[in-house]
């Protein structure tokens, strides 16, 4: 089994790649293989609403000058999702918004039933407002969003000082674990185990 992590910082080992690679260090034990994907500096369009990701024969994003289709190709290989963010003026930093919105909207078919995670990295506060933006997006995916101790917070300013937030990387390994946990009650019969669905209803308030 395989969890895709999505490291949203700008900063190369940063206060949010500390949370990650905690997470990826704990799967490690339960023999859980994992990947960081971090956006670095290179720009993340934002989505424009064009439909063409929804025409009959397009597979994927327009754009292909940035990492959208490529996140979206290795969630489909993956089995679980998890996605860390700086805080940035009490929120995910745009280059994640615009990257996940564009994967979910683009290639969400690879995100439905598998169990996600918001991790949010912060120097102070608005880590809880960032967390909540972040599931708000895996609970309209069918995604089992998995939880642990407390909200999966870290603390630091400067890079690395997250390191020293033991409670918050307890907490990242507890979630590792109960990520872990989930993976095998999914995956207990070999191939994964997902809910039925009704077609979607459609259902639009002004026709
Ligand atoms: C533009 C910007 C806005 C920020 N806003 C907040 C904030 O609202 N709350 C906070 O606690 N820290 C804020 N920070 C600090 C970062 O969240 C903090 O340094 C975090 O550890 C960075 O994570 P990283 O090392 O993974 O990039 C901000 C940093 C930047 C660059």
């Amino acid at each position: 089994m395989k969890v895709l992590m999505i490291n949203g910082s700008p900063r190369h080992n940063g206060n949010t790649f500390c949370a990650l690679q905690e997470i990826e260090n704990q799967l490690a034990k339960h023999n859980i293989e994992s990947e960081i994907i971090q956006i670095g500096t290179s720009p993340i369009r934002s989505c424009i609403n064009c439909g063409s990701c929804r025409q009959k024969d397009k597979n994927g994003c327009v754009f292909e000058d940035d990492i959208c289709n490529t996140v979206s190709k290795k969630l489909s290989e993956s089995d679980a999702l998890i996605v860390g963010t700086p805080v940035y003026y009490g929120q995910p930093n745009g280059g994640v918004l615009s990257l996940m919105q564009r994967v979910f909207f683009s290639a969400g078919q690879y995100a439905q039933n598998k169990p996600a995670a918001a991790v949010a990295a912060c120097r102070r506060g608005g880590a809880t407002a960032t967390f909540q933006s972040l599931n708000m997006m895996f609970q309209m995916m069918n995604m089992p969003v998995v939880t642990s101790q407390y909200w999966n917070i870290v603390y630091g300013r400067e890079k690395g000082e997250a390191k020293l937030d033991s409670e918050g990387m307890q907490t990242m390994r507890t979630l590792a674990n109960n990520m872990a946990w989930l993976l095998s009650k999914i995956h207990a019969d070999g191939q994964p185990q997902y809910p039925a669905r009704e077609p979607w209803d459609k259902m639009s308030f002004i026709r």
